[in-house]
């Protein structure tokens, strides 16, 4: 009995790979996976990896693979029907019947399926041919690659009624049908359906898997309405569909950047100019199902609406959409367009102009913070609703951890903000309920004298030795930095070159790597000591988050000074120069910074103590 592919899609999409596995395993976010101990062969250091993007699992001990399904399958002893079943149960959703109509429906679909792939290549021929000159020339005059355009495979309606049924009436394709994949309409059951296309430019609508289910097309120059989308079909749900998404994929899996943006010709020129996974709604608001699409694709979408007051406000309508579904490894980021700019317009500007703004996307935490307090109430009363909304807003959050979070960090931005900028003596009154007015937020603690550097430089390699998994994290600031001790630079430099193959190594592993690559030395001079003076959160039974902790302390305390010159000459050329590499290593060292002086993050009246001291 086959299940329709479309259904298990739909499964895996509600379902994802995370919450499935997270049930029997436990999993710690890596990078971009998830990992754990593998309950499939017994171990003792986590290599089972879950790829949620791709809604995979993978594990590197014993070669287990596969998606929601098989590890249901595998884990619960069920057969395919009967996990398919039981996730459909817990997605709420009903496992379609094998009945002969939905057979007959399948193929139905199929047939459907294979009109509209008909149609859409009658539309792009009639684009190549001397009939579509003018709407080839108009796409072209739009800045169109004739690659781009038979890439999208846009094309032609034709000038007047007609022209599509007469087109594949040689090919077996009824009225019927047109009306079936939403090139006709019929309004009148005594009269013959007509087209809604005509004297358009026709943009084929995909699926994930790229194949047609729809048509938008769009008038030539000005005249209204501007675009058509067709209508809800069997094969077409717009509550569902992202425009690009197939394409979107392919380049998302080689590393680009999802983007939702509003129109089509957005999707089409950011391709064209190399940002290859944007991806558009149809005519309607982001809905739930698209954001469950995005977050296939990413952890953290960029929303690229226009530059407009609509692009803001539906930017902030899908900002609260997104709020109450929000989880540690699912956000969403907003890029602000300067006014007047849509993604189009912009990147025609040049690729960095673009890229530029998509580095500037704020995170929704701070977006939302934005647009509640935009400008800041000056009155109680104001303040105190302003402070409401935020209070509401983050009262959305489900998960329990980061809804703390939420209101820890709008607690911050809201007292550190809204502090008097004068140095005047007037002190605002303590924001947090019953707290007392604590003394001044710390000073970053006092740094170890730089002779201590050389020990510190130790303390970094072997908390790095002791926990590879440190290593993506900690690879761009440790590239930012010289050693002084030559054993430990050696050793700094080869972490640093090898952290791409390191990965997913563990301690001995690394150990051994680098041991093959002549380093026994410096090993040695690193991990000689390592038992009698280092800190025990250096060793590898240590904690994982304490490791973190201190091997950005250690980093920070390095060397200040020169970690202090580092920031401000980092900071100096990300302002020359706008680009993602100069944001990333500012990023890393304000970061290594931060940590110097980290205890003063974990003190939870920080906000409120900061709030009341003027
Ligand atoms: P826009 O007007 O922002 O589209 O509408 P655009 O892509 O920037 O258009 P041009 O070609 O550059 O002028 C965004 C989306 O809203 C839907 C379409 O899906 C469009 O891509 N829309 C817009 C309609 O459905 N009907 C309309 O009349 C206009
Ligand atoms: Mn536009």
């Amino acid at each position: 009995m086959a299940i329709p592919e479309s259904f298990l899609d739909e499964l895996r999409a509600r379902l994802p790979l995370g919450a499935v596995v997270g049930r029997r395993v436990q999993l710690r976010r890596v990078g971009r996976d998830l990992k754990g101990l593998c309950p499939f062969h017994a171990e003792k250091t986590p290599s089972f990896h879950v790829r949620e993007d791709k809604g995979f699992y993978h594990c590197f001990g014993c070669g287990a693979h596969g998606d929601a399904i098989r590890f249901v399958m595998n884990t619960e002893n069920l057969g395919f029907i009967d996990a398919v079943e039981k996730l459909a149960a817990e997605a709420g959703l009903t496992v379609p019947k094998p009945t002969p109509e939905a057979a007959a429906a399948a193929e139905r679909h199929t047939s459907l399926a294979g009109v509209a792939e008909l149609a859409a290549r009658h539309f792009s021929e009639a684009l190549w041919r001397r009939e579509g000159a003018a709407a080839l020339a108009y796409l072209r005059g739009r800045g169109l690659t004739d690659e781009t355009i038979r890439r999208f495979g846009l094309g032609w309606s034709g000038e007047g009624r007609g022209a599509i049924a007469q087109a594949l009436k040689g090919e077996g394709v009824t009225g019927d049908d047109l009306v079936a994949v939403g090139l006709l309409k019929q309004d009148d059951a005594s009269r013959p359906p007509v087209d809604l296309f005509f004297n358009r430019v026709m943009f084929p609508i995909h699926d994930r898997r790229g194949r047609v289910i729809g048509f938008g097309g769009r008038i030539m120059g000005d005249g209204q309405p501007k675009y058509l989308n067709g209508p809800e079909t069997a094969l077409f749900s717009k509550r569902r569909t992202l425009y690009g998404l197939h394409h979107a994929r392919a380049a998302v899996a080689s590393g680009a950047e999802v983007i939702a943006v509003e129109g089509y010709m957005d999707v089409i020129a950011l391709a064209q100019a190399g940002f290859g996974g944007a991806v558009a709604p149809l005519g309607t608001a982001l809905t739930e199902d698209h954001l469950a699409e995005l977050w296939r694709l990413s952890p953290a979408p960029v929303l690229c609406f226009d530059g407009d007051a609509a692009g803001s406000r539906a930017a902030l309508r899908t900002a609260e959409l997104a709020l109450p579904r929000v989880a540690v490894g699912r956000t969403l980021k907003l890029a602000s367009l300067p006014a007047g700019d849509d993604p189009d317009t912009l990147v025609r500007r040049g690729p960095e102009v673009f890229r530029a703004t998509l580095a500037a996307a704020r995170g929704l935490a701070d977006a939302l913070f934005d647009a509640a307090c935009s400008t800041r109430a000056t009155t109680p009363e104001g303040r105190a609703g302003q402070r409401r909304k935020l209070e509401d807003l983050a009262a959305e959050v489900t998960d329990a951890t980061l809804r703390e979070e939420y209101r820890r960090h709008w607690r911050e931005r809201w007292f550190g903000e809204g502090k008097p900028q004068r140095t005047g003596q007037k002190g605002r009154p303590n924001g947090q309920r019953g707290q007392p007015a604590a003394a001044t937020r710390a000073p970053r603690p006092a740094l170890v004298p730089a002779r201590a550097g050389a020990v510190r430089e130790r303390d970094v390699l072997a908390l790095i030795l002791s926990h590879p998994s440190l290593l993506p994290e900690a690879e761009e600031a440790l590239a930012s930095l010289a050693f002084r001790s030559a054993a430990c630079e050696r050793l700094r430099a080869a972490l640093v070159a090898e952290a791409e193959t390191a990965f997913g190594l563990d301690s001995a592993g690394l150990i051994d790597h680098l041991d093959q690559m002549d380093l026994r030395e410096p090993l040695d001079a690193v991990l000689g000591t390592r038992l009698s003076a280092l800190p025990a959160c250096t060793l590898p039974g240590a904690a994982p988050a304490e490791a973190r902790e201190a091997f950005f302390q250690a980093l920070g305390q390095l060397d200040p000074e020169r970690l202090e010159a580092e920031v401000a000459e980092a900071r100096a050329r990300l302002a020359a120069e706008f680009t993602e590499a100069n944001e990333r290593r500012l990023i890393a060292l304000v970061q290594a910074m931060d940590a110097a002086s980290g205890a003063e993050r974990d003190d939870p009246h920080a906000a409120s103590s900061r709030a009341a001291n003027t």
